[in-house]
C-alpha cells in the first residue's frame, strides 16, 4: 500500500504495509539512521522523533498513524530550540557512546519548543522516557538548562 509521509519538510511516498513501525520506515526505507532502535517497546526513547513538534516513540507507532502529520527526525531538526540544544550538547560534551543521544536531543528540543523555561521537575518529567546506558543524565540536565538560558 502507498503511504505518504511528510518528513523533515519533504513529502515521501512509500510502498509499505500501514502497520510497519515508523522507525523501520525512517531507517530502512528512507535510510536515515540517526534515529536508533533500542527496545522496540516504547521504553528507552532511542527512537524518539517529533510529530507536530511533540516527542514520540517511533518504534511502536504504525506508519499509517504518521500520515498527514509533520514528522521531524534528528536529520531535519532545525528549530531555534533544537539549535540551542545541539550547541549546549557540544559545549557540555554530553554524549558518551552516543547511542541514545539523537532521542535525547529530540525530547529536549520538543520540551524547549513548548516550554522555553522549564523547571527541574518539568525537565525530569519530559526526559524520563529517555534512557542512557552511559548515564549522561547530569550533563543532559545541565545542557538543557543552559540551552533554555540562551533561548531566554
Ligand atoms: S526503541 Fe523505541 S522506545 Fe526504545
Ligand atoms: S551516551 Fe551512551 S547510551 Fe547514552
Amino acid at each position: 500500500m502507498a503511504v505518504e509521509l511528510n518528513i523533515n519538510g519533504q513529502v515521501k511516498t512509500l510502498e509499505v504495509s500501514p502497520d510497519t513501525p515508523l522507525l523501520w520506515v525512517i531507517r530502512d526505507h528512507l535510510n536515515m539512521t540517526g534515529t536508533k532502535f533500542g527496545c522496540g517497546m516504547s521504553l528507552c526513547g532511542a527512537c524518539t522523533v517529533q510529530m507536530n513538534g511533540q516527542a514520540i516513540r517511533s518504534c511502536t507507532m504504525p506508519v499509517s498513524a504518521a500520515q498527514g502529520q509533520a514528522i521531524t527526525t534528528i536529520e531535519g531538526v532545525e528549530s531555534k530550540a533544537a539549535k540551542a540544544v545541539q550547541q549546549a550538547w557540544e559545549e557540555h560534551a554530553v554524549p558518551q557512546c552516543g547511542y541514545c543521544q539523537s532521542g535525547q536531543i529530540m525530547s529536549a528540543s520538543a520540551l524547549l519548543q513548548s516550554n522555553p523555561n522549564p523547571s527541574d521537575d518539568e525537565i525530569d518529567s519530559a526526559m524520563s522516557g529517555n534512557i542512557c546506558r552511559c548515564a549522561t543524565y547530569m550533563r543532559i540536565k545541565t545542557a538543557i538548562k543552559d540551552a533554555a538560558k540562551k533561548l531566554g
